[in-house]
């Protein structure tokens, strides 16, 4: 499923969001032993350093980048966008339950064709969600459009692991107990077999980090995060 392309993956990835978003939260705790609540935060606080204005997450899921964002001091709203109604309101629950309406806009939306004007924003980022984007030129050509020029970007994935013993270690985690837990908790395996599959078919840390460069970023670097299996990238534009 991790080779499809275009609008068969966008079927598919949504189908799939729709179907675990109840448990979506959970199995990222259990898959990250929490930690990516940690990344999320750095991820953040990366992008809205010295950057005064507006915030936008896209791909947002359930919300917890864009809550993040919203907590930056620099930040003076954020909006979370995500393609699927059932994330949106996921989200949302939690702005209301933290009271945070006043800073927050959650919003269905396509990230391959974001509804703002070009420069809207002072900072964006994405979290774990290019690979699953039919086109993630597209989804990153975007964020550069509606970034206003000097506004930075952080992007938070998933990344294939250089081949070696850690690599090799992390496989039968990825490819065994991801999907595992999955069918346990989510009561979904393909779901989860999914995931790292989407790993194996993305773009790794330097390449992304190249298409960053070509599509006109400054500043552009990465750092590897959870023992090299995730990718914190960034780029401000000219
Ligand atoms: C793995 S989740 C990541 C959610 C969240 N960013 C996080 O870090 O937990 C991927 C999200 O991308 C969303 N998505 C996929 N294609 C999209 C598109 N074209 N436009 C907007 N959101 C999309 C899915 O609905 C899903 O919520």
């Amino acid at each position: 499923m991790a080779e499809l392309q275009g609008a068969e993956k966008q079927r598919y990835v949504a189908d799939l969001f729709t179907r675990i978003s109840g448990r979506y939260d959970l199995m990222n705790d259990l898959m990250t032993l929490g930690m990516h609540r940690r990344w999320k935060r750095r991820t953040a606080a990366l992008a809205a350093r010295g950057q005064a204005g507006l915030a936008i997450d896209i791909s947002s899921g359930t919300g917890d980048l864009a809550l993040e964002l919203a907590r930056q001091p620099e930040v003076e709203h954020t909006v979370g966008l995500d393609l699927l109604r059932d994330m949106v309101t996921q989200a949302n629950s939690k702005v209301h339950a933290r009271s945070m309406t006043g800073s927050v806009t959650m919003m269905t939306g396509d990230a391959l064709s974001l509804p703002f004007s070009d420069g809207s924003f002072a900072c964006a980022t994405a979290g774990f969600s290019l690979r699953n984007m039919p086109d993630v030129a597209q989804a990153l050509s975007e964020m550069v459009r509606v970034l206003r020029p000097g506004g930075r970007m952080a992007i938070l994935e998933l990344s294939p692991m250089p081949k070696g013993l850690r690599s090799a270690l992390f496989r039968p985690v990825f490819h065994g107990l991801v999907p595992l837990i999955g069918k346990l908790v989510a009561g979904n395996r393909s779901a989860y077999s999914y995931l790292p599959q989407s790993v194996d078919h993305f773009l790794d840390a330097d390449q992304l980090a190249e298409m960053l460069s070509g599509l006109g970023l400054d500043e552009v670097g990465y750092r590897r995060l959870g023992f090299g299996t995730v990718a914190l990238h960034w780029g401000v534009k000219k």
